[in-house]
């Protein structure tokens, strides 16, 4: 019968997981689970709306997710509450409110999950997209930065993902970073004419994010702006070493780059991306860093953390291997009605014997 309904269709920038694909995702996320596991991470699961106040004050107001990006509804009690876009600001959250810092020794988390942002939607970018990601609480000591990159290596490697390039940076600390941000808007102050409008509206109260604005007449600018790496200070230079130097010693290869600075405020010193040359414009499949201030932000006790996360959109896009679906051991077929009880039956017994067993 022909209807006259148009098909519904989806929300534009989300996806539907067929079943062949939602084989490799559970691959993906079983092999996440072992390897995080042999690293001492336990999984949390986190909400998937908060207060909007909880993404604001930590994301940052001037980021373009907060200004631009985030899927903010009041709900019935009047209550601003916004929809993920990320899901280090609620593991904070959750890691202050359930006093997590009074366990005994490092926390180690990871999440998985759907997040959403109000993006553009173009390929590797989506408007509801999914991440696993890996937060660590309690230390500072940079060998975890580099154990934290290693694991994050492991588990590509166990994926047999290929040709990833990891970049690592410096963003400096409160004693340092301002020292640098007065330099930087100093800078821009002076080339104000050839900066984008979001540019010359940040400048005073967060000129670094002209540092990874896409449009060409920033790009161009900032190429000749001071460079943090020259105004870190001794701690940040020295932690900054002691991660890149397990690294070196694992043989990872990792590109220094002055110039990767993160799309979130929250971070400082560390800050990586994992890139692939075969994902087109969205090429980041991973990024991270530490953010040793935001736990105390949200009213927990000063307590050191770095994470990551990785867009399981664009690592599944560079797999090789094909989904999997169940296919039956057992087809039962009713020839005749009266035969219908007993494969319904029948059927019943050999699921319970460990088969799977479809049914015509
Ligand atoms: P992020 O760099 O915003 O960091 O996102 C991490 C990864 O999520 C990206 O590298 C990318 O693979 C994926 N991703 C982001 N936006 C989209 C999108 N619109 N469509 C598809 N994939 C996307 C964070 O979210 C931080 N919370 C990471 C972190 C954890 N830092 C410390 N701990």
């Amino acid at each position: 019968m022909k209807s006259n309904q148009e098909p519904a269709r989806r929300v534009k920038g989300v996806r539907d997981i067929l079943p062949e694909e939602a084989a490799v995702w559970r691959d993906v996320e079983q092999t996440a689970r072992k390897v995080f596991s042999l690293y001492g991470f336990q999984e949390i699961r986190i909400p998937i709306f908060e207060k909007t106040e909880v993404f604001v004050r930590s994301i940052g107001e001037t980021s373009d997710i907060v200004e631009k990006e985030m899927y903010t509804f009041t709900d019935r009690g009047g209550e601003s509450l916004t929809l993920r876009p990320e899901g280090t600001a609620s593991v904070v959250r959750a890691y202050v409110e359930n006093r997590m810092d009074n366990l005994a020794g490092v926390q180690k988390l990871y999440y998985t999950g759907p997040m959403f942002r109000a993006e553009r939607p173009q390929a590797g970018r989506f408007r509801q997209f999914h991440q696993i990601g890996a937060e660590v609480f309690g230390t500072e000591n940079p060998a975890i930065d580099a154990e934290l990159i290693v694991m994050l290596m492991d588990f590509f490697g166990a994926l047999e993902v290929e040709g990833l390039k990891v970049s690592l940076n410096s963003l400096g600390c409160p004693q340092c970073r301002p020292m640098y941000r007065e330099a930087l808007a100093g800078f821009l102050k002076k080339n104000m004419e050839s900066l984008c409008a979001d540019c010359q509206r940040r400048v005073e109260r967060n000129p670094m994010r002209a540092l990874d604005c896409k449009s060409a007449g920033c790009k161009s600018t900032v190429s000749g702006a001071p460079s943090l790496e020259n105004y870190l200070c001794q701690s940040c230079r020295e932690s900054l070493d002691g991660v890149k130097k397990p690294l070196f010693d694992l043989k990872i290869p990792i590109v220094i780059d002055p110039g990767l600075v993160r799309g979130l405020d929250y971070y400082s010193r560390t800050a990586f991306e994992v890139t692939s040359g075969q994902l087109g414009a969205q090429n980041a499949v991973a990024g991270g860093g530490r953010y040793d201030t935001l736990v105390e932000q949200f009213g927990g006790p000063p307590t050191p953390a770095i994470g990551f996360a990785l867009g399981m959109e664009r690592l599944v896009s560079l797999l090789k291997q094909p989904g999997k679906v169940t296919a039956p051991d057992i087809y039962l077929i009713a020839i005749q009605p009266e035969a219908e009880s007993r494969i319904f039956e029948l059927g019943h017994r050999l699921r319970a014997e460990g088969y799977c067993v479809d049914r015509g």
